[in-house]
């Protein structure tokens, strides 16, 4: 929620800025805004609506100077408009803070520093960090600053300028993403590294309650006791292209083209026949694998989905009861766990706020986490006994695509190593599922050649208000991913339903022209799921059948067809879930959607 950048250095902050925020907005998109020191004196500009609306404003009244902050803001207390948006300023004009997270006793403080005289302007909760940063101001901006957070409850990001010190940014972070990049006679904060890899690929990774004070001579790391922290470089080597539309309209179809490079890049030297699964970041023994007696896999949106996944397959190749979670429910629950458990994390950005407070209770408990992640340096990463990272690069797109596949490649993978280590199933098994895991790549990339069948589907269709996902085992994880995909991008209300539940309730929804796109890729529930879509066809459906290269008898009984190459049984979400992402794509575009900047949606949900 929110993405927040700093800078100070030789050049002009307000170009840096802006371009570090354009580079956030997928974070929240609702308003944005900076302040910038010019000498002893701070400027701010900010306002409602997309970064454009603010480049306008600085374009025609620019901000001049070296040190400054930037926001860019995914509401959360306090409607979207300019005097809710960041930078928040104390009266005075002196000191602005941008702020990602949420205070959580800010009525509390409010009130107090009320009695002090404050007077507050806007109904957000980040207001009252610049009011007490000014409260405890005594000539040393980290001074307060630090006295200010040591009021402050909740979960922050923040940067703060003072026009009394205008050399200096101060920032901290606790339960908020940020990062710190060293350039050359220049440093910049930023929420995450995108923002700033157009500059620098030196970072420093920061743990909760540090501090960072950026100067022209350099920057700080200090503890909450305000001792001075050496921490190692962390060198990105990833390129800033992977964070740009390289040619595609949208980062969400590129994303989606990117799927057989990146199931390949976190399968590379793990994945080899005839050799054991190599989970470098893990590691757990033979023994704490053969006492579990229970795994939780815990996750939000799309990471729960490729969680449902694994559910499936780690019973399966490795024996051992999963349970699967959203996590904001698991945390509030009092979940069983103890020592014998071990609870696995999923989560493409790492600092999804429900699924660290699962991790952190599920640690409390005395059970094992690991975590899968694709971000180097998460929260969850560093918390976690265990990390498995999904080389699935970075991904803009508010729409989970690429990280998807990679969490289920993640899931085989574990299920394996689980297995190999159980042995409870056969090398002979083993081996001949790392073989066809190998296949996937090409096997992606041939259903994304033909996109022909989606998009004259979709131009069909796209005007429907309601449409349904149907599956069976495995189809129903996937049908329940597509769901969620078709729903945040193109706003069409959507359910997904295991086949054979319809019948249930649900069925009396169905009428004639109800769309229904169903997933028919197992083998063993082929005749079963062909028997739940005539149900369907009979009472009017229009349906789209996606089943594998063979099934050709598929066509007597739905309104179109979609072949996905063949694909062994377990394997098949890899290949499955990629028509359903172009569905959801082309049926956004149809209906003039803006698919990577969903309404009300942000890519990191940091807050609860
Ligand atoms: O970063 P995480 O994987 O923890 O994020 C979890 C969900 O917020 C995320 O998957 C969300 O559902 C996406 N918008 C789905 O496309």
């Amino acid at each position: 929620m929110c993405g927040i950048v700093g800078f100070v250095g030789k050049r002009e902050a307000s170009p840096i800025l802006i371009e570090g925020l354009s580079k956030l907005e997928y974070r929240g998109y609702d308003s944005a805004g900076v302040a910038i020191l010019d000498g002893d004196k701070l400027n701010v500009t900010k306002c409602k609506g997309r970064l454009a609306n603010l480049e306008d404003k600085l374009e025609t009244t620019p901000l001049k100077g070296c040190v400054g902050i930037g926001h860019t803001r995914w509401a959360t207390h306090g409607e979207p408009s300019d005097l809710n948006s960041h930078p928040h300023t104390t009266e005075d004009g002196t000191i602005s803070v941008v702020h990602n997270g949420i205070i959580e006793n800010y009525i509390h403080l409010r009130e107090w520093l009320m009695t002090k005289g404050y007077n507050f302007a806007s109904e957000t909760d980040t207001e009252v960090i610049p009011h007490l940063v000014d409260y405890f101001y005594d000539g040393d901006l980290t001074d307060a600053v630090m006295k200010a957070v040591a009021k402050m409850e909740g979960s922050y990001a923040i940067g703060v300028v003072c026009s009394k010190e205008p050399d200096k940014v101060v920032a901290v972070r606790k339960d908020s993403p940020l990062i710190v990049g060293l350039g050359k006679e220049e440093s910049f904060i930023a929420s995450d590294i995108p923002a700033i890899l157009n500059h620098t690929r030196d970072i420093y990774l920061l743990n909760d309650k540090e501090f960072v004070v950026m100067t022209k001579d350099g920057v700080k790391l200090l503890s909450e006791e305000g001792e001075e922290i050496k921490r190692d470089i962390y060198h990105v080597t990833w390129n800033a292209d992977a964070a740009e539309k390289g040619g595609f309209e949208h980062f969400m179809i590129k994303e989606i083209h990117e799927q057989p490079k990146v199931i390949k890049d976190t399968m590379t030297s793990r994945i080899m026949p005839g050799k054991p699964v190599t989970l470098d970041d893990i590691k757990i023994t033979k023994e704490q694998i053969e006492n579990i007696d229970k795994i939780y896999i815990v996750a939000c949106g799309t990471a729960y989905h490729a969680g449902v996944v694994g559910k499936y397959v780690i019973e399966k190749l490795a024996r051992i009861p999963v349970e699967i979670e959203v996590a904001s429910e698991f945390r509030y629950r009092d979940p069983i766990i103890n020592e014998r458990t071990l609870m696995m994390v999923i989560s493409q950005s790492g600092e999804t706020a429900d699924t660290l407070a699962a991790l952190r209770e599920a640690k409390k408990q005395g059970a094992r986490v690991i975590a899968v992640t694709n971000v180097v340096g998460s929260s969850v990463s560093r918390e976690a006994d265990d990390v498995l990272y999904t080389w699935a690069g970075p991904e803009i797109a508010v729409a989970s695509t690429k990280a998807y596949v990679t969490q289920l490649i993640a899931m085989y993978m574990i299920a394996l190593f689980f297995a190999e280590n159980k042995k409870t199933i056969s090398e002979e098994t083993i081996d001949q599922i790392k073989k066809e895991m190998l296949t996937l790549p090409e096997k992606a990339e041939k259903v994304l050649e033909n996109k022909e069948t989606i998009q004259k589907f979709t131009a069909k269709t796209y005007m429907h208000k309601d449409m349904f996902f149907l599956g069976r085992g495995l189809d129903y994880a996937v049908a329940m991913e597509g769901s969620l995909k078709l729903k945040e991008i193109s706003y069409i209300h959507s359910e997904a339903y295991a086949g054979g539940e319809l019948k249930h309730g649900p069925i009396a929804l169905i009428e004639k022209g109800t769309i229904v796109i169903a997933g028919a890729t197992q083998e063993d529930l082929f005749d079963k799921m062909v028997s739940n879509i005539k149900e369907v066809k009979t009472r009017g459906a229009n349906v789209l059948g996606i089943t594998c290269e063979g099934h050709d008898e598929i066509e007597k009984t739905v309104d179109s067809a979609l072949y996905i190459p063949k694909v062994m049984d377990i394997l098949s979400p890899v290949v499955s879930v990629i028509p359903l992402q172009l569905l959801s794509y082309y049926m956004a575009i149809q209906k003039g959607c803006d698919v990577d900047k969903p309404r009300n949606l942000a890519k990191s949900v940091t807050v609860e």
